[in-house]
């Protein structure tokens, strides 16, 4: 059978770990490069025990154009931002195809990147090319994509469960979304913040009020699927876990009836998914899905106060990062999308 040749740049990394498990079981790709600056050379069987012998031959290499040119068809980028933002139009004008799962290509214009990375973007033009793939509302549109930006963690949690909604009802207050994410949500880097002594039996709230990257990105796709401009209040915070996000969303000022239409449009757009469920009884925790490529969400209308909200969990290495961005690449291959996730 036809294997496509993968290579993951940042394979040492949370997202790069969890794209090697996924993929070293995908009967359609062949694990051909994988890079890490400081483990060059290393075998990945020894770094990662957890993957099989045939793989003993493998070694994190350093990134080299040429060698990732010669030895892949297909790239996934699991660096931090502003790592692809060079790298990936190069390899993507080469012919590769490219899945980013960094921020470097979910915004629209070099402004933003200032603002939001503060960076310059190379490669503006691109912006408006590369496909921003969440399959359970775009995935038409990925088959045969060559370069695809991957959704941000937290974007992901709050997309899948507000778009149907605000495609049928007429909405113009701040949405207010209050949204825990478990530790590995911020890298593998060492900040003294993420020590076990700080963070266990702890639980914080970071980059409040308007500061944090994934705002522009989550106002961007939401006006663009919705048909309406969306405003949002979301303050991320730590929790003190592994992995895990839940992310409680409040649409007040809302009829019973408006709720209702929304609830019915969210249970009827995800019906027939193998990745999304809208549970109609009680609500979603974080360890249903962990370890899983899945969504939950759940709603309840407070009657008292006019307030529709939403709890929905994922699991941010996989539907946040991985697992979708082999669900992408799937997309793109034209294979089943749940190769290598069910
Ligand atoms: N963690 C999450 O829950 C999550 C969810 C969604 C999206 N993301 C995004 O996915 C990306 C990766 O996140 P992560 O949490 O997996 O990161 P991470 O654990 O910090 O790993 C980063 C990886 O990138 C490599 N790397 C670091 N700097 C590099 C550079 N300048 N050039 C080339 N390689 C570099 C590192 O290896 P070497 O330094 O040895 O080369 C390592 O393998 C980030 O952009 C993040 O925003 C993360």
């Amino acid at each position: 059978m036809f294997k496509t040749r993968v290579g993951i740049i940042g394979a040492t990394g949370y997202s790069g770990m969890e794209l090697l498990k996924i993929l070293s079981r995908h009967s359609r790709v062949e694990l051909t490069l994988v890079s890490s600056r400081a483990e060059k050379n290393t075998k990945i069987t020894d770094y990662f025990p957890f993957l099989d012998k045939k793989y003993d031959t493998l070694l994190f290499s350093d990134i080299i154009l040429e060698e990732i040119k010669e030895k892949c068809d297909l790239v996934f980028f699991a660096t931090p931002s502003g790592t692809a933002k060079d790298l990936a139009p190069k390899l993507y004008h080469l012919g590769l195809k490219i899945i980013d799962i960094s921020g470097d290509f979910r915004l629209s214009s070099i402004e933003d990147y200032q603002k939001w990375y503060q960076y310059d973007h190379p490669y503006p033009d691109l912006l408006n090319e590369v496909l921003y793939s969440l399959p359970e509302i775009n995935r038409d549109m990925a088959e045969g994509e060559s370069f695809i930006s991957n959704p941000g963690c937290y974007p992901t949690s709050i997309l899948l469960p507000l778009t149907p909604i605000l495609k049928n009802i007429s909405y113009s207050q701040p949405l207010i979304i209050d949204a825990k994410s478990g530790v590995t949500g911020a890298g593998k880097k060492v900040n003294p913040l993420y020590l076990f002594s700080e963070m266990n039996e702890n639980f914080l709230a970071y980059k409040i009020a308007g500061t944090h990257q994934h705002i522009p990105e989550i106002e961007k796709y939401l006006s663009k699927w919705s048909g309406q401009n969306a405003l949002i209040n979301f303050n991320p915070h730590l929790l003190p876990l592994d992995r895990g996000i839940l992310s409680t969303i409040y649409l007040p000022g809302l009829s019973e009836k408006e709720a209702s239409i929304g609830t019915q449009s969210l249970i009827q757009a995800y019906k027939n998914e193998k990745f999304v469920k809208v549970l109609e009884k009680g609500l979603p925790k974080i360890k249903d899905v962990v370890h899983t490529n899945q969504c939950h969400i759940g709603f309840q209308y407070d009657k008292r106060t006019g307030c529709l909200i939403l709890v929905s969990v994922i699991d941010n290495l996989l539907k946040g990062a991985s697992g979708q961005a082999v669900q992408n690449m799937n997309l793109m291959l034209g294979i089943d999308e749940g190769e290598g996730l069910c």
